[in-house]
């Protein structure tokens, strides 16, 4: 029995030390300690060993069992420091590489003439208020002078979510929100998007911005609003900027007006930007009508006041000359980089 355990020994050694991998230590391990290896045999005959001699030789076969499990470890850890060793070098980082260009981003334009739009009237003493985007027909219509009836609402046809809830069509629709909410004096901006049945093509699209402008107080006069917005486009297209009011129709102020800008290429002889008219037309605007303002609980004999309302991105395609509106929608990195 020895001498067996003493030549198992020997050779489960020789073929640890020989095993060339983890697959093959493994196999030796279990063709030695196994259920059915050589050691687990031997163990199984102990039953044959005489009942005194048993201790001895279980101390021995004990021994042996240690010593190749002994050098099983060792040879595994060797194996395994070696499997290591080529992960390491192979998923080494090369520091000195050079790195991947990270893309950064940067505003659209719509959001850069928003800014310069808030910049200009927040420095005019004009605090920012945001409207809801689902609206009440009320707010966007009646309590506009736009009765039920009233041919301007065909104009601004847009997606009815209930009788009296809509896809607001402008932000006029923030007027008497406020008007209603706060007493003069206000000087609001109220930037936000806004909702038509129009067809997508190079001016419309059903879904674009404006920014809403009202001030409220007493003695507001015209010239209030034209030394207002003469200040806005001279600040945002140039000093020599010019302006000119044409006489409008909006049901929610009255005088109501136009107001274009001297084409900022040409300064006013005429381009193909302007075409050849030297003049952009670029907003709405008008003295609040009194029905407005007392429909919103504002004394029209005690207060008088201005509203604007000017398209964002009819500000941003001038201020870029974009000639496509689409292009603004687009999300075409490659366009949109330029600005
Ligand atoms: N809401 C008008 C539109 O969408 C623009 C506008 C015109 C707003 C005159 C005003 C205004 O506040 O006074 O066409």
């Amino acid at each position: 029995m020895k001498e067996q355990l003493e030549q198992l020994k020997a050779q489960a050694l020789k073929k640890i030390e020989e095993s060339k991998d983890l697959n093959a230590l493994n196999d030796v391990r279990v063709s030695i300690l196994g259920k059915k290896g050589e050691l687990t045999n031997i163990l199984k005959s102990m039953k044959d060993v005489a009942k005194e001699d048993r201790p001895k030789v279980g101390a021995m076969v004990n021994d042996v069992r240690e010593a190749i499990e002994e050098k099983l470890r060792i040879r595994k850890e060797a194996f395994e420091a070696a499997v290591l060793e080529v992960k390491m070098a192979s998923e080494a980082i090369d520091v000195t590489l050079p790195a991947k260009k990270q893309a950064e981003g940067h505003n659209h334009p719509n959001t850069v003439a928003l800014n310069e739009l808030k910049r200009i009237f927040i420095g005019l003493g004009y605090e920012v208020v945001d409207g809801p985007e689902i609206e009440y027909d009320y707010y966007n219509f009646e309590a506009l002078n736009i009765p039920a009836n009233h041919p301007a609402k065909d104009e601004q046809d847009t997606f009815y979510i209930t009788d009296n809830i809509l896809l607001r069509t402008q932000t006029s629709s923030v007027q008497a929100r406020i008007m209603e909410k706060g007493k003069p004096p206000i000087r609001v901006v109220s930037p936000g998007r806004v909702f038509r049945a129009d067809e997508v093509d190079a001016t419309h699209s059903p879904s674009f911005h404006q920014v809403e402008g009202l001030v409220i107080d007493k003695n507001i006069t015209f010239s209030d609003l034209k030394g207002t917005l003469a200040q806005f486009a001279r600040d945002l297209f140039g000093e020599d900027t010019k302006v000119k009011f044409r006489p409008h129709h909006f049901p929610f102020t009255e005088p109501s007006a136009e107001m274009d800008v001297t084409c900022f290429k040409c300064h006013g002889k005429g381009c193909r930007f302007c075409k050849n008219e030297g003049w952009i037309e670029i907003l709405g605007c008008g003295m609040v009508h009194p029905n407005v303002l007392r429909m919103s609980g504002i004394d029209p004999e005690e207060y008088t006041g201005f509203a604007f309302g000017v398209g964002l991105e009819r500000i941003a395609l001038l201020k870029y000359e974009i000639d496509d509106m689409r292009l603004l929608y687009e999300n075409d990195a490659r366009f949109l980089k330029q600005f």
